[in-house]
């Protein structure tokens, strides 16, 4: 008897120069005995189209999408005008090799992003295809230019699955369980974020930002010394790590330990940045300077982008060659974040990211307010289009220890996948976040006021049905 995999490719309809399987169900059968089981999936089915707001399954199954495959489709899926910009440069130029010369397009965006800086200093820029591709550039960069080795993370934080992202992730450890031993040197203090101190939801956010500041300095006279210390590296906005936008005077207070130590300032927005929590960089809410910034994601709308900007002052101590790679800096993926440069100024992008903000809050607090409904939800978060909405459980991590859990209530864990899964029966794609009970909403970020309406709907209904079946 073959090995099963050897059986479906000696399948009359796989073998070459043979009919190819073309059905709904034989192609999910690909999907299901081929595609590795590492990959998780929220919902079955295969995506076939994306216009605007909404994605199409093969079936025909149209979804209302609130993730924007997690924080990508800012402008819509297929937005006419990033899809134009990289259909022509198909026909003019795919794959400008970085190390070969200079691309068009590349130049073109850094062009479009130099105003869009949240400060002047960011005037060098290196662009690559993924956000875990930018966060292993900045830690190399902030090693090689600090001569010094360790690396200072977040409690919670997100930055990706190779070798360096990993060790710097905090939020989950399913992200590296056996995949030790990880990139050494890494540190870590918690997030002004109340479950991470042990605190109840009420906790002030000067507490919070005390509180993590005070382990910081603990940490670099206990652990790490900021002589071996390289770099700080943050998001902003803690994305997996449950949608929490760090308070101004936390940020103010890093730069500040930064400055007097030598240390980089590593932000990563890959995540929050490009308009998302409502402004371009949220980082320039808080007027902090990051010495090196990372974006991705929404940067090219779909297309594979990252970029890691700096200051030339330090980008001229590279040594040439020691940063690049085959496909970075891609001409198509550059033009198609050219065009998305242009559609936020010309389409006021930011405006609406204001007005749905105001309007998806307006929803979740009349959610949170509804006295059948409140003890279930714990908070209500976030920033420009970026938010989350947080459930009570009773048997979350450290539940038992933790303030924030309503004492009485008994709310089995699991709560916000619960919700997550009904939004998704009903027609809306929705993802949670964290090791708690959180679910994000990304919605596109010029998604329309009945649309935003008519997902908030679909949310509503579905958490009164899940506590009902509580
Ligand atoms: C803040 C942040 N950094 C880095 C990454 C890694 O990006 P990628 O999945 O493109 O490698 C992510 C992905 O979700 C992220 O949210």
């Amino acid at each position: 008897m073959l090995p099963r995999s050897s059986r479906i490719l000696r399948s009359p309809s796989l073998q070459h120069g043979m009919r190819y399987a073309s059905s709904a169900a034989a192609l999910n059968e690909i999907g299901k005995q081929h595609v590795t089981n590492g990959l998780g999936r929220i919902s079955e089915g295969i995506l076939s189209k994306g216009s605007g707001s909404y994605v199409e399954y093969l079936d025909g199954k149209k979804m209302l999408d609130f993730t924007c495959g997690i924080g990508v489709t800012n402008l819509g899926h297929c937005h006419p005008r990033v899809s134009k910009a990289a259909a022509d440069q198909c026909m003019n130029l795919v794959h400008g090799q970085c190390s070969i010369a200079f691309n068009e397009p590349y130049l073109r965006l850094i062009e479009r992003l130099l105003p869009a800086m949240p400060h002047p200093s960011l005037d060098s820029f290196f662009f690559w295809n993924s956000g875990t591709e930018a966060v292993e550039g900045a830690l190399k960069m902030a090693r090689v230019l600090t001569g010094r080795q360790n690396i200072i993370a977040m409690q919670g934080g997100y930055h990706g699955r190779t070798y360096g992202s990993m060790a710097v992730t905090k939020s989950k450890t399913i992200y590296s369980d056996g995949a030790a031993p990880l990139m050494p040197g890494v540190f870590s203090i918690p997030f002004p974020y109340w479950h991470q101190h042990g605190l109840p939801t009420s906790a002030p956010t000067s507490v919070l930002t005390e509180q993590s500041l005070y382990q910081l300095h603990l940490l670099l006279s206990q652990q790490t010394s900021p002589n071996d210390t390289a770099a700080i590296i943050v998001e902003p906005v803690l994305g997996e790590g449950g949608y929490i936008p760090a308070p101004k005077e936390f940020l103010e207070g890093l730069r500040a330990v930064c400055d007097q130590h030598g240390i980089l300032l590593i932000i990563d927005e890959v995540q929050c940045g490009f308009g998302r929590a409502g402004s371009w960089f949220f980082i320039e809410q808080s007027g902090v300077k990051p010495d090196i910034l990372l974006m991705a994601k929404g940067l090219a709308n779909g297309f594979p982008l990252s970029g890691i900007v700096s200051r030339k002052e330090l980008t001229d101590k590279l040594i040439p060659g020691s940063m690049g790679g085959t496909y970075a800096g891609n001409a198509v993926a550059c033009a198609a974040a050219c065009a998305v440069a242009d559609a936020f100024r010309e389409e006021d992008i930011l405006s609406n990211v204001q007005a749905r903000s105001k309007q998806l809050f307006a929803a979740l607090h009349t959610l949170k307010d509804d006295q059948t409904l409140s003890p279930y939800i714990l908070d209500v978060r976030g920033s420009g289009l970026m938010v989350a909405m947080e459930f009570a459980s009773s048997e979350g991590p450290g539940a038992a220890f933790d303030p924030a859990t309503p004492k009485g209530l008994s709310v089995k864990k699991g709560m916000a996948s619960r919700v997550a899964k009904k939004c998704i029966e009903k027609g809306m794609l929705l993802l949670t976040t964290s090791v708690y009970e959180v679910v994000r909403f990304i919605p596109p970020l010029n998604v329309s006021e009945a649309d935003m309406k008519k997902g908030c709907d679909i949310f509503a209904e579905s958490v009164r049905e899940v506590v009902r079946e509580s």
